[in-house]
Protein backbone atom coordinates (compact mmCIF):
# COMPACT_ATOMS: atom_id res chain seq x y z
CA UNK A 1 0.00 0.00 0.00
CA UNK A 2 1.50 3.88 -0.77
CA UNK A 3 2.97 5.46 2.00
CA UNK A 4 0.14 8.41 3.87
CA UNK A 5 2.46 10.99 5.07
CA UNK A 6 2.31 10.85 9.15
CA UNK A 7 1.29 14.49 9.36
CA UNK A 8 -1.87 13.70 7.18
CA UNK A 9 -2.73 11.11 9.54
CA UNK A 10 -2.56 13.78 12.43
CA UNK A 11 -4.30 16.24 10.85
CA UNK A 12 -7.06 13.55 10.58
CA UNK A 13 -7.25 12.59 13.69
CA UNK A 14 -7.20 15.76 15.12
CA UNK A 15 -10.65 16.20 13.23
CA UNK A 16 -12.10 13.07 14.70
CA UNK A 17 -11.02 14.10 18.20
CA UNK A 18 -12.72 17.45 17.81
CA UNK A 19 -16.18 15.34 16.54
CA UNK A 20 -15.75 17.50 12.93
CA UNK A 21 -14.54 14.95 10.70
CA UNK A 22 -16.15 15.21 7.48
CA UNK A 23 -17.50 12.00 5.38
CA UNK A 24 -19.32 11.60 2.40
CA UNK A 25 -22.79 10.48 3.32
CA UNK A 26 -25.08 7.99 1.58
CA UNK A 27 -28.53 9.70 0.53
CA UNK A 28 -31.52 8.72 2.93
CA UNK A 29 -34.54 9.12 2.08
CA UNK A 30 -35.36 11.61 4.50
CA UNK A 31 -37.88 14.73 4.38
CA UNK A 32 -36.01 17.39 2.25
CA UNK A 33 -34.57 20.04 5.07
CA UNK A 34 -30.92 19.94 3.82
CA UNK A 35 -30.98 20.12 -0.26
CA UNK A 36 -30.14 23.64 -1.93
CA UNK A 37 -33.04 22.87 -4.28
CA UNK A 38 -35.17 25.56 -3.23
CA UNK A 39 -37.64 25.02 -5.83
CA UNK A 40 -37.68 21.69 -6.68
CA UNK A 41 -36.16 22.25 -10.05
CA UNK A 42 -33.57 18.98 -9.72
CA UNK A 43 -36.49 17.23 -10.15
CA UNK A 44 -38.77 19.42 -12.38
CA UNK A 45 -39.75 16.59 -15.65
CA UNK A 46 -41.02 19.87 -17.44
CA UNK A 47 -36.89 21.02 -17.32
CA UNK A 48 -35.62 17.92 -18.41
CA UNK A 49 -38.52 17.65 -21.46
CA UNK A 50 -37.43 21.10 -22.54
CA UNK A 51 -33.31 20.74 -21.83
CA UNK A 52 -33.48 17.62 -24.53
CA UNK A 53 -35.38 20.00 -27.05
CA UNK A 54 -32.58 22.90 -26.89
CA UNK A 55 -29.82 19.68 -27.79
CA UNK A 56 -29.32 19.28 -31.32
CA UNK A 57 -26.24 18.30 -33.37
CA UNK A 58 -26.70 21.88 -34.91
CA UNK A 59 -26.20 23.73 -31.53
CA UNK A 60 -23.85 21.52 -29.52
CA UNK A 61 -21.74 17.93 -30.03
CA UNK A 62 -23.79 15.84 -28.35
CA UNK A 63 -21.31 14.59 -25.11
CA UNK A 64 -19.08 16.85 -24.06
CA UNK A 65 -17.60 20.57 -25.04
CA UNK A 66 -14.45 19.33 -26.43
CA UNK A 67 -12.16 21.55 -25.15
CA UNK A 68 -11.98 25.08 -23.17
CA UNK A 69 -14.16 27.73 -24.24
CA UNK A 70 -11.32 29.61 -25.63
CA UNK A 71 -10.22 26.58 -28.01
CA UNK A 72 -13.34 24.31 -29.45
CA UNK A 73 -15.63 24.31 -26.19
CA UNK A 74 -17.63 27.94 -27.12
CA UNK A 75 -20.64 26.16 -28.68
CA UNK A 76 -23.54 27.81 -29.78
CA UNK A 77 -25.63 27.11 -26.56
CA UNK A 78 -23.13 28.95 -24.19
CA UNK A 79 -23.69 32.20 -26.71
CA UNK A 80 -27.53 31.49 -26.34
CA UNK A 81 -27.50 31.07 -22.75
CA UNK A 82 -25.59 34.14 -22.12
CA UNK A 83 -27.73 36.42 -24.09
CA UNK A 84 -30.46 35.32 -21.99
CA UNK A 85 -28.72 35.63 -18.67
CA UNK A 86 -28.11 39.65 -19.94
CA UNK A 87 -31.91 39.84 -20.89
CA UNK A 88 -33.18 38.27 -17.45
CA UNK A 89 -30.83 39.80 -14.93
CA UNK A 90 -30.89 43.69 -16.68
CA UNK A 91 -26.60 43.33 -16.99
CA UNK A 92 -24.62 44.71 -20.18
CA UNK A 93 -22.86 41.32 -19.89
CA UNK A 94 -22.76 37.82 -18.96
CA UNK A 95 -19.78 35.05 -18.57
CA UNK A 96 -20.70 31.45 -17.85
CA UNK A 97 -18.54 29.58 -15.62
CA UNK A 98 -18.17 25.69 -14.85
CA UNK A 99 -19.30 26.58 -10.85
CA UNK A 100 -20.11 29.03 -8.32
CA UNK A 101 -16.21 27.89 -6.83
CA UNK A 102 -14.79 28.21 -10.32
CA UNK A 103 -16.30 31.89 -11.02
CA UNK A 104 -15.61 33.09 -7.30
CA UNK A 105 -11.42 31.64 -8.06
CA UNK A 106 -11.20 33.45 -11.56
CA UNK A 107 -13.04 36.32 -10.49
CA UNK A 108 -11.04 37.09 -7.43
CA UNK A 109 -7.94 35.66 -8.48
CA UNK A 110 -7.71 37.53 -11.57
CA UNK A 111 -9.71 41.10 -11.14
CA UNK A 112 -7.80 43.41 -8.18
CA UNK A 113 -4.64 43.93 -8.89
CA UNK A 114 -1.32 44.30 -6.64
CA UNK A 115 -1.73 47.48 -4.39
CA UNK A 116 -5.80 47.36 -4.60
CA UNK A 117 -7.85 46.27 -1.40
CA UNK A 118 -10.40 44.15 -0.92
CA UNK A 119 -12.79 44.35 1.64
CA UNK A 120 -14.70 41.73 2.77
CA UNK A 121 -17.55 40.49 4.95
CA UNK A 122 -15.87 37.82 7.63
CA UNK A 123 -19.07 35.68 6.69
CA UNK A 124 -18.23 35.02 2.99
CA UNK A 125 -17.86 32.04 1.19
CA UNK A 126 -15.13 29.59 0.96
CA UNK A 127 -14.58 29.98 -2.38
CA UNK A 128 -14.39 33.84 -2.44
CA UNK A 129 -11.82 33.37 0.43
CA UNK A 130 -9.70 30.97 -1.73
CA UNK A 131 -10.20 33.62 -4.65
CA UNK A 132 -8.67 36.61 -2.80
CA UNK A 133 -5.96 33.87 -1.42
CA UNK A 134 -4.87 33.76 -4.85
CA UNK A 135 -4.82 37.72 -5.38
CA UNK A 136 -1.97 39.87 -4.80
CA UNK A 137 -4.34 42.78 -3.56
CA UNK A 138 -4.48 43.23 -0.07
CA UNK A 139 -7.24 41.71 1.98
CA UNK A 140 -9.21 42.84 4.86
CA UNK A 141 -11.84 41.46 6.62
CA UNK A 142 -14.76 43.45 8.06
CA UNK A 143 -17.79 42.07 10.67
CA UNK A 144 -20.95 40.45 9.36
CA UNK A 145 -23.22 42.53 7.74
CA UNK A 146 -21.82 45.66 9.51
CA UNK A 147 -21.47 49.28 7.90
CA UNK A 148 -19.36 50.89 10.98
CA UNK A 149 -16.60 48.02 10.59
CA UNK A 150 -16.66 48.01 6.89
CA UNK A 151 -16.04 51.76 7.53
CA UNK A 152 -13.74 51.77 9.51
CA UNK A 153 -11.91 49.15 7.82
CA UNK A 154 -11.75 50.95 4.72
CA UNK A 155 -10.05 53.91 6.31
CA UNK A 156 -7.72 51.65 8.38
CA UNK A 157 -6.49 50.05 4.89
CA UNK A 158 -6.40 52.84 2.62
CA UNK A 159 -4.42 55.24 4.78
CA UNK A 160 -1.37 52.89 3.74
CA UNK A 161 -1.99 52.47 0.31
CA UNK A 162 -1.01 54.13 -2.74
CA UNK A 163 -3.09 56.92 -5.16
CA UNK A 164 -4.70 54.44 -7.89
CA UNK A 165 -5.79 51.69 -5.53
CA UNK A 166 -8.69 50.27 -6.21
CA UNK A 167 -10.97 49.08 -3.64
CA UNK A 168 -13.27 46.25 -3.78
CA UNK A 169 -16.52 45.39 -1.28
CA UNK A 170 -17.56 41.94 -0.98
CA UNK A 171 -20.51 40.10 0.60
CA UNK A 172 -23.18 37.87 -0.33
CA UNK A 173 -26.98 39.13 -0.84
CA UNK A 174 -28.02 35.66 1.34
CA UNK A 175 -25.16 34.43 3.39
CA UNK A 176 -25.03 30.89 2.86
CA UNK A 177 -24.68 29.44 6.44
CA UNK A 178 -26.45 31.96 8.04
CA UNK A 179 -29.24 32.90 5.33
CA UNK A 180 -29.43 36.48 6.77
CA UNK A 181 -28.90 39.82 4.31
CA UNK A 182 -26.52 42.09 4.88
CA UNK A 183 -28.38 46.20 4.19
CA UNK A 184 -27.21 46.34 0.61
CA UNK A 185 -28.30 49.98 -0.16
CA UNK A 186 -26.22 51.23 2.56
CA UNK A 187 -23.44 48.89 1.15
CA UNK A 188 -24.18 50.16 -2.65
CA UNK A 189 -24.44 53.76 -1.08
CA UNK A 190 -20.88 53.30 1.21
CA UNK A 191 -19.82 52.07 -2.04
CA UNK A 192 -20.56 55.02 -3.82
CA UNK A 193 -19.82 57.94 -1.83
CA UNK A 194 -16.30 56.26 -1.08
CA UNK A 195 -15.30 55.44 -4.75
CA UNK A 196 -15.54 51.44 -4.34
CA UNK A 197 -16.76 48.71 -6.48
CA UNK A 198 -18.98 46.55 -5.20
CA UNK A 199 -19.16 42.68 -5.36
CA UNK A 200 -22.29 40.51 -4.80
CA UNK A 201 -22.32 37.35 -4.49
CA UNK A 202 -25.96 35.72 -4.85
CA UNK A 203 -25.65 31.90 -5.10
CA UNK A 204 -28.67 31.59 -2.41
CA UNK A 205 -31.10 34.56 -3.67
CA UNK A 206 -31.39 34.23 -7.64
CA UNK A 207 -34.35 31.74 -8.41
CA UNK A 208 -35.68 33.09 -4.64
CA UNK A 209 -35.87 36.46 -4.84
CA UNK A 210 -36.89 39.06 -7.99
CA UNK A 211 -39.07 39.12 -10.88
CA UNK A 212 -38.79 35.87 -12.68
CA UNK A 213 -35.91 34.74 -9.93
CA UNK A 214 -33.68 37.68 -10.90
CA UNK A 215 -32.17 37.95 -7.49
CA UNK A 216 -32.22 40.58 -5.12
CA UNK A 217 -29.87 43.19 -6.07
CA UNK A 218 -32.71 43.31 -9.06
CA UNK A 219 -35.63 43.50 -6.76
CA UNK A 220 -34.19 46.38 -5.03
CA UNK A 221 -33.26 48.27 -8.02
CA UNK A 222 -29.58 48.05 -7.28
CA UNK A 223 -28.37 46.20 -10.52
CA UNK A 224 -26.52 49.41 -12.20
CA UNK A 225 -24.74 50.04 -9.00
CA UNK A 226 -23.00 47.54 -8.84
CA UNK A 227 -19.67 46.57 -10.38
CA UNK A 228 -20.39 42.39 -10.35
CA UNK A 229 -22.78 39.80 -9.43
CA UNK A 230 -21.73 36.10 -9.27
CA UNK A 231 -24.72 33.59 -9.71
CA UNK A 232 -25.18 30.32 -9.56
CA UNK A 233 -27.19 27.72 -10.95
CA UNK A 234 -26.65 24.61 -8.74
CA UNK A 235 -29.25 26.03 -6.13
CA UNK A 236 -32.44 27.86 -6.43
CA UNK A 237 -32.34 26.15 -10.59
CA UNK A 238 -31.82 23.08 -9.80
CA UNK A 239 -28.81 22.24 -12.27
CA UNK A 240 -24.98 23.35 -12.36
CA UNK A 241 -22.72 25.88 -13.04
CA UNK A 242 -22.42 30.03 -12.40
CA UNK A 243 -22.18 33.19 -14.28
CA UNK A 244 -20.45 36.98 -13.42
CA UNK A 245 -22.81 39.31 -14.43
CA UNK A 246 -21.21 43.21 -15.13
CA UNK A 247 -20.04 45.11 -18.02
CA UNK A 248 -18.58 44.08 -21.30
CA UNK A 249 -15.09 45.32 -20.33
CA UNK A 250 -15.38 42.89 -17.27
CA UNK A 251 -16.36 40.21 -19.45
CA UNK A 252 -13.58 40.61 -22.28
CA UNK A 253 -11.28 41.22 -18.98
CA UNK A 254 -12.19 37.96 -17.63
CA UNK A 255 -11.93 35.98 -20.58
CA UNK A 256 -8.52 37.12 -20.86
CA UNK A 257 -6.78 36.64 -17.44
CA UNK A 258 -9.54 34.02 -15.13
CA UNK A 259 -7.70 31.40 -15.05
CA UNK A 260 -10.28 28.79 -13.86
CA UNK A 261 -12.17 29.79 -17.49
CA UNK A 262 -9.60 29.81 -19.63
CA UNK A 263 -7.54 26.72 -18.53
CA UNK A 264 -10.36 23.71 -17.99
CA UNK A 265 -12.81 22.02 -20.35
CA UNK A 266 -16.26 23.62 -20.45
CA UNK A 267 -19.34 22.19 -19.39
CA UNK A 268 -21.29 19.81 -21.44
CA UNK A 269 -24.14 20.71 -23.66
CA UNK A 270 -26.59 19.03 -21.51
CA UNK A 271 -25.63 21.32 -18.74
CA UNK A 272 -26.28 24.28 -20.83
CA UNK A 273 -29.26 22.80 -22.12
CA UNK A 274 -30.64 22.19 -18.77
CA UNK A 275 -29.93 26.18 -17.71
CA UNK A 276 -31.50 27.31 -20.39
CA UNK A 277 -34.94 25.02 -19.81
CA UNK A 278 -34.78 26.36 -16.30
CA UNK A 279 -34.54 29.38 -17.05
CA UNK A 280 -37.81 28.68 -19.80
CA UNK A 281 -39.36 27.46 -16.42
CA UNK A 282 -38.57 30.37 -14.00
CA UNK A 283 -40.09 33.00 -16.34
CA UNK A 284 -43.14 31.29 -16.97
CA UNK A 285 -46.70 30.67 -14.66
CA UNK A 286 -45.69 27.67 -13.33
CA UNK A 287 -42.22 29.02 -12.33
CA UNK A 288 -43.74 31.54 -10.57
CA UNK A 289 -46.33 29.70 -8.35
CA UNK A 290 -42.90 27.85 -7.56
CA UNK A 291 -41.56 30.72 -5.82
CA UNK A 292 -44.54 31.85 -4.69
CA UNK A 293 -45.12 28.11 -3.02
CA UNK A 294 -41.41 28.34 -1.55
CA UNK A 295 -41.92 31.81 0.11
CA UNK A 296 -45.58 30.34 2.01
CA UNK A 297 -43.16 27.46 3.09
CA UNK A 298 -40.89 30.32 4.60
CA UNK A 299 -43.87 32.35 5.89
CA UNK A 300 -45.02 29.02 7.37
CA UNK A 301 -41.92 27.83 9.08
CA UNK A 302 -41.20 31.43 11.01
CA UNK A 303 -44.74 31.52 11.90
CA UNK A 304 -44.01 28.01 13.57
CA UNK A 305 -40.89 29.20 15.01
CA UNK A 306 -43.01 32.02 17.20
CA UNK A 307 -45.76 30.04 18.11
CA UNK A 308 -43.34 27.54 19.57
CA UNK A 309 -41.44 30.39 21.07
CA UNK A 310 -37.85 29.27 18.78
CA UNK A 311 -37.29 32.58 17.14
CA UNK A 312 -34.85 33.44 19.15
CA UNK A 313 -32.44 30.75 18.49
CA UNK A 314 -32.26 31.63 14.89
CA UNK A 315 -30.52 34.18 12.84
CA UNK A 316 -32.95 36.70 11.52
CA UNK A 317 -33.56 35.38 8.11
CA UNK A 318 -36.40 35.94 5.02
CA UNK A 319 -34.48 33.33 2.63
CA UNK A 320 -34.58 29.71 2.28
CA UNK A 321 -32.06 29.05 5.13
CA UNK A 322 -32.75 28.86 8.52
CA UNK A 323 -30.30 28.57 11.31
CA UNK A 324 -30.95 26.87 14.46
CA UNK A 325 -27.62 27.76 16.76
CA UNK A 326 -26.41 24.77 18.80
CA UNK A 327 -23.03 25.47 20.37
CA UNK A 328 -20.79 22.82 20.06
CA UNK A 329 -20.17 19.96 17.33
CA UNK A 330 -21.21 16.88 19.45
CA UNK A 331 -24.44 18.64 20.49
CA UNK A 332 -25.59 19.95 17.38
CA UNK A 333 -24.69 16.44 15.61
CA UNK A 334 -26.91 14.57 18.23
CA UNK A 335 -29.52 16.90 17.95
CA UNK A 336 -29.95 16.73 14.03
CA UNK A 337 -29.11 12.54 14.24
CA UNK A 338 -32.32 12.82 16.25
CA UNK A 339 -34.46 15.05 13.99
CA UNK A 340 -33.03 12.47 11.02
CA UNK A 341 -34.27 9.52 13.33
CA UNK A 342 -37.63 11.02 12.96
CA UNK A 343 -37.23 11.10 9.11
CA UNK A 344 -36.59 14.65 9.06
CA UNK A 345 -33.36 15.62 6.56
CA UNK A 346 -31.80 18.09 8.93
CA UNK A 347 -28.26 18.52 8.68
CA UNK A 348 -25.60 20.06 11.06
CA UNK A 349 -23.05 22.71 10.32
CA UNK A 350 -19.87 22.14 12.40
CA UNK A 351 -17.02 24.10 13.43
CA UNK A 352 -14.57 24.66 11.35
CA UNK A 353 -16.91 25.27 8.94
CA UNK A 354 -18.58 27.63 10.89
CA UNK A 355 -17.31 29.47 14.29
CA UNK A 356 -16.63 27.72 17.03
CA UNK A 357 -19.40 28.06 19.28
CA UNK A 358 -21.63 29.21 16.48
CA UNK A 359 -22.44 25.44 15.46
CA UNK A 360 -25.75 25.02 13.49
CA UNK A 361 -28.90 23.26 12.36
CA UNK A 362 -29.18 24.40 8.87
CA UNK A 363 -32.72 23.99 7.78
CA UNK A 364 -33.10 24.64 4.00
CA UNK A 365 -36.67 25.12 2.73
CA UNK A 366 -38.40 24.08 0.01
CA UNK A 367 -41.44 24.85 -2.54
CA UNK A 368 -42.53 21.07 -2.24
CA UNK A 369 -42.32 21.05 2.02
CA UNK A 370 -45.91 20.57 3.10
CA UNK A 371 -47.63 22.39 6.20
CA UNK A 372 -47.35 19.24 7.82
CA UNK A 373 -43.58 18.33 7.40
CA UNK A 374 -43.09 22.14 9.00
CA UNK A 375 -44.93 21.93 11.62
CA UNK A 376 -44.29 18.23 12.39
CA UNK A 377 -39.94 19.05 12.31
CA UNK A 378 -40.82 22.59 14.45
CA UNK A 379 -42.11 20.66 17.00
CA UNK A 380 -39.72 17.75 16.86
CA UNK A 381 -36.78 21.09 17.31
CA UNK A 382 -38.82 22.33 19.98
CA UNK A 383 -38.95 18.98 22.45
CA UNK A 384 -35.20 18.17 21.39
CA UNK A 385 -34.19 22.20 22.55
CA UNK A 386 -36.70 22.70 25.15
CA UNK A 387 -38.43 19.42 26.31
CA UNK A 388 -41.45 20.96 25.55
C1 LIG B 1 -22.32 31.85 -1.54
C2 LIG B 1 -21.80 30.78 -2.43
N1 LIG B 1 -21.03 31.11 -3.48
C3 LIG B 1 -20.53 30.18 -4.30
C4 LIG B 1 -20.79 28.84 -4.10
C5 LIG B 1 -20.20 27.82 -5.04
O1 LIG B 1 -21.15 27.48 -5.99
P1 LIG B 1 -21.06 26.07 -6.77
O2 LIG B 1 -21.73 25.06 -5.88
O3 LIG B 1 -21.78 26.33 -8.04
O4 LIG B 1 -19.61 25.78 -6.96
C6 LIG B 1 -21.60 28.44 -3.05
C7 LIG B 1 -21.89 27.00 -2.86
O5 LIG B 1 -22.12 26.49 -1.83
C8 LIG B 1 -22.12 29.43 -2.18
O6 LIG B 1 -22.88 29.09 -1.14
Amino acid sequence: MAYFPKKLTVKLEKRHQENALRILPSIAQLVDFSSNDYLGFAREKAISDTTFRYLSPSTAPCNGATGSRLLSGNYGLYEELERKLVQVHASEAALVFNSGYDANLGFFASVPQRGDIILFDELIHASIRDGIQMSNAKSFKFSHNNIDSLTKTFHRACSKTVADAVVYVVTESVFSMDGDTPDLQALVDFSNENGCHLVVDEAHAVGVFGTNGAGLIQELGLNEKVFARIITFGKAFGCHGAAVLGSSKLKAYLVNFARSLIYTTGLPPHSIATILAAYDYICSDEGEEKRENLHKTIEKFKQELSNLGLKALFISSNSAIHCCIVPGNQQVKQVALKLQEKGFGVKPILSPTVRKGAERLRFCLHAYNTDAEISEVASHLSYLISGS
